[in-house]
């Protein structure tokens, strides 16, 4: 790969330089801007919405490809600590221009607290937004409709109507979209993947999914969980921040802050704004499974078995943190979900069994001197190739028009799976049917009502 200074020289950039002017903003017919592919020596503008835990994981990738600028951070906290998974960082747009600024050895970095003035940016090509799930849906649609190209973090969506608006909505405009499900772009899934996909496990009629489970105080948040509800921290800033950080979430009480809730990536654990373990995780395993079954348009058609220890009066902490449930598809696979298996997939075939996670696949015996350079065959499928990092293959797709690694409509289709989990959760069920084709649940008003995510505050897709 060209350095940030082979790449700058060649497009006769000076180092430190901001915006790169001279592809201009079309307007589509539906009124809605056409995104912009910069020409090869160009470098893609690139802001980051949402400066915490993860945003901060992405920009230091970002930061480090040379075809990108990051011009702009945006986030409505100042500074705060009590981020990420030690609770160990200081995060914020602050911080987050320090690190931007210190790595272009600039003081170049916008910061914004309200991300609308991000997308009124002509000179910003693409976002990246890693803030908490439930503004995905809204400030991807309108980031799309605004001409940008969108990477969003997983879990794509809070829930199945949204999904389905955002995936129109990337058609409709034809924007790059990488979902931030980064499994997509490691070569051990791949490879699983490519296995199973392919057939070298024989008959593979069923796997087991490990996902964690809890559903409060992990990530070493112990001592800041609780159910007080405390006067908003100073650290949103302008006046009026904690409402942007709250959007289109309903309010509690007296518009109070809660600990436990509403602090760094503690927001998970309540369905207002999260989808608990089940989208956080689902979002990346699911989505292998979706994957290696073929399934990235379509999906399964039950939610089965499902057993859970929800506590349905308990509103702040209201997902279960114990969970198990089967994912049913139309030809009989059969995936059993559950928080008591090892974290990973583990695919039975006739061959043998195959158990892949991060960093690690074992083969079934049979296969172990499996090489896939050697053994795919021509008339294999081959999946998504990585070239080396997720982030990479977004910028890669912004340049060429084409396809991402985890499109959002592929994104979504996986999303769905783990939305329909929670809402068997959410009804008390232990079963519900589902319609791939029409994205519908079958004979169940109940279930299709949830289905559709309400929003507050004036914020709607
Ligand atoms: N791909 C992965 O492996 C991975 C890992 C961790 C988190 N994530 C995802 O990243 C997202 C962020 O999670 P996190 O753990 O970093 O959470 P976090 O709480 O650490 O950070 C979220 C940040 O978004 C900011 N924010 C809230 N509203 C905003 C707004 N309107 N505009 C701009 N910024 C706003 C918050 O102030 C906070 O700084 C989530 O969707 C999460 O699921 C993905």
């Amino acid at each position: 790969m060209t350095t940030r200074r082979e790449f700058l020289r060649a497009a006769g950039i000076a180092a430190g330089a901001m915006s790169v002017p001279g592809y201009g903003l079309v307007q589509l017919k539906a009124g809605y801007a056409a995104p912009r592919r910069p020409p090869a020596l160009s470098r893609v503008n690139l802001a980051v919405i949402g400066c915490g835990t993860q945003g901060f994981v992405n920009m230091g990738s970002f930061l480090q490809d040379p075809r990108v600028q990051v011009t702009v951070v945006c986030d409505p906290v100042l500074s705060a600590g009590k981020y990420s998974y030690q609770s160990e960082k200081t995060c914020g747009r602050a911080p987050a221009k320090a690190e931007v600024d210190s790595f272009y050895k600039s003081k170049d970095c916008r910061m914004v607290a309200d991300f609308r003035e991000v997308l009124a940016d002509p000179t910003i090509d693409a976002v990246l937004i890693a803030t908490p799930d439930h503004w995905h849906a809204i400030q991807s649609v309108l980031a799309m409709k605004a001409g940008k190209h969108v990477y969003c973090q997983k879990p794509m969506s809070l829930g199945i109507s949204e999904g389905k608006e955002m995936a129109r909505v990337a058609k409709e405009t034809g924007v790059t979209f990488q979902v931030g499900s980064q499994q997509r772009s490691s070569s051990e899934f791949r490879v699983a993947a490519e296995l199973v996909i392919n057939g070298y496990l024989g008959e593979c009629m069923t796997c087991d999914v490990g996902l964690p489970g809890g559903n409060k105080g992990m990530y070493g948040h112990a001592n800041s969980v609780g159910r007080d509800l405390s006067p908003v921290p100073a650290y949103f800033q302008p006046d009026g921040m904690w409402d942007m950080w709250q959007g289109p979430a309903m309010h509690w009480e007296g518009n109070k802050f809660i600990q436990g809730i509403h602090d760094p990536m503690c927001w998970r654990w309540n369905s207002r704004t999260g989808g608990g373990m089940i989208t956080d995780w689902g979002a990346h395993h699911l989505d292998i499974m979706q994957w290696a079954l073929g399934m990235d348009d379509s999906g399964p058609v039950a939610i089965e078995n499902m057993k859970h220890d929800r506590d349905p009066n308990d509103a702040i902490f209201d997902w279960a943190a114990n969970y198990s449930f089967d994912v049913v598809y139309a030809n009989g696979f059969r995936a059993h979900v559950s928080n008591k298996f090892r974290n990973g997939l583990m695919f039975h075939g006739k061959v043998g069994d195959l158990f892949v996670s991060r960093g690690r696949l074992n083969k079934p015996a049979p296969l172990r001197k499996w090489n896939e350079k050697r053994d795919l065959t021509g008339s294999d499928k081959r999946l998504y190739r990585s070239r080396a990092s997720h982030e990479m293959d977004f910028i890669d797709a912004i340049y060429s028009g084409g396809r991402t690694a985890c499109p959002c409509s592929v994104g979504h289709r996986s999303i769905t799976i783990a939305h329909m989990a929670n809402i068997c959760e959410r009804l008390g069920v232990a079963s519900l049917k589902w319609d791939p084709a029409a994205e519908r649940f079958v004979d169940n008003a109940d279930a299709n009502r949830l289905a559709e995510v309400p929003h507050y505050n004036g914020w709607t897709l």
